[in-house]
C-alpha cells in the first residue's frame, strides 16, 4: 500500500494566514486520535515546533501557532485512517481553507512515504522533530527517572542501537537534520529539555 499523495501543492494560497483556532485545533485532535501514546507524541511534536519557532526563529506568537498547529496535526490520521494517512487530514485541512503553509508542512514529515520535499524551515523541523523526539520519549520510558538527568551521550548511544526503538529511522533524522542544517548534537540537545516538560495532563 502506497501513502504516496501523488501531488506536491496543497491549500490556496488565497488562504494564506487562515489557521484554526486552538478550540477548534483541539476538538479534531481529541475526536480524530483515540490513543493516548499517540495523542502525547503529537503534544510533544507540537510543544516542540512552537518552541523552536519562537526561540530559534524569534517568530511572533501568531506565527508560532502555524508551527505549532502543524505539529499537533501531523498524524491526526493515523490512528482512524491508517491508510489515508496524511491523505484525510490534508483534505480536512484544504477544505477548512487553511493556509498552504501548514498543511504542506503535514504534506512533508515523511517525504519517502508520502514523495512531498520538506522546502520552508517549518516543513523540514517538521521532519526533524518528528521521529527523534520518538526515540528520546521511548529512551526516557526506560530510564528510572525518565528524563532526569537525561543526557546527549545517553540518546547518542541508544541512537547507535539499531534495535533501540528500531521503529525509527536513523536515516531519516541524519537526512532532516542534514536538510534543517542543524547539527544532530544541537537537536537533541534542544529537545532534551523542552519534551520533559510536555505530559497530556
Ligand atoms: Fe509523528
Amino acid at each position: 500500500m502506497s501513502l504516496h499523495l501523488g501531488r506536491t501543492e496543497f491549500g490556496s494560497i488565497s488562504n494564506k494566514g487562515n489557521v484554526l483556532s486552538r478550540n477548534e485545533a483541539e476538538e479534531l485532535f481529541h475526536t480524530w486520535v483515540l490513543n493516548p501514546k499517540l495523542k502525547l507524541h503529537m503534544l510533544q511534536v507540537a510543544g516542540l515546533m512552537k518552541a523552536w519557532a519562537i526561540e530559534m526563529e524569534k517568530l511572533t506568537d501568531e506565527e508560532s501557532w502555524k508551527w505549532e498547529m502543524a505539529g499537533l496535526l501531523h498524524d491526526a490520521d493515523w490512528d482512524q485512517w491508517p491508510d489515508l494517512h496524511c491523505k484525510k487530514i490534508i483534505e480536512e485541512l484544504e477544505q477548512r481553507n487553511i493556509d498552504p503553509e501548514i498543511i504542506r508542512a503535514i504534506a512533508s514529515h515523511g517525504h519517502l512515504h508520502f514523495g512531498v520535499e520538506p522546502v520552508s524551515q517549518m516543513d523540514k523541523m517538521l521532519y526533524a522533530f518528528d521521529e527523534l523526539s520518538g526515540l528520546i520519549h521511548a529512551y526516557s520510558l526506560m530510564r528510572p527517572g525518565g528524563y532526569q538527568d537525561m543526557d546527549l551521550k545517553g540518546v547518542k548511544k541508544r541512537l547507535k542501537e539499531k534495535s533501540f526503538a528500531a521503529n525509527v529511522s536513523r536515516d531519516d533524522i541524519q537526512d532532516a537534520c542534514q536538510r534543517a542544517n542543524i547539527q544532530l548534537d544541537d537537536l537533541i540537545n534542544f529537545i532534551i529539555p523542552h519534551q520533559k516538560l510536555i505530559t497530556t495532563e
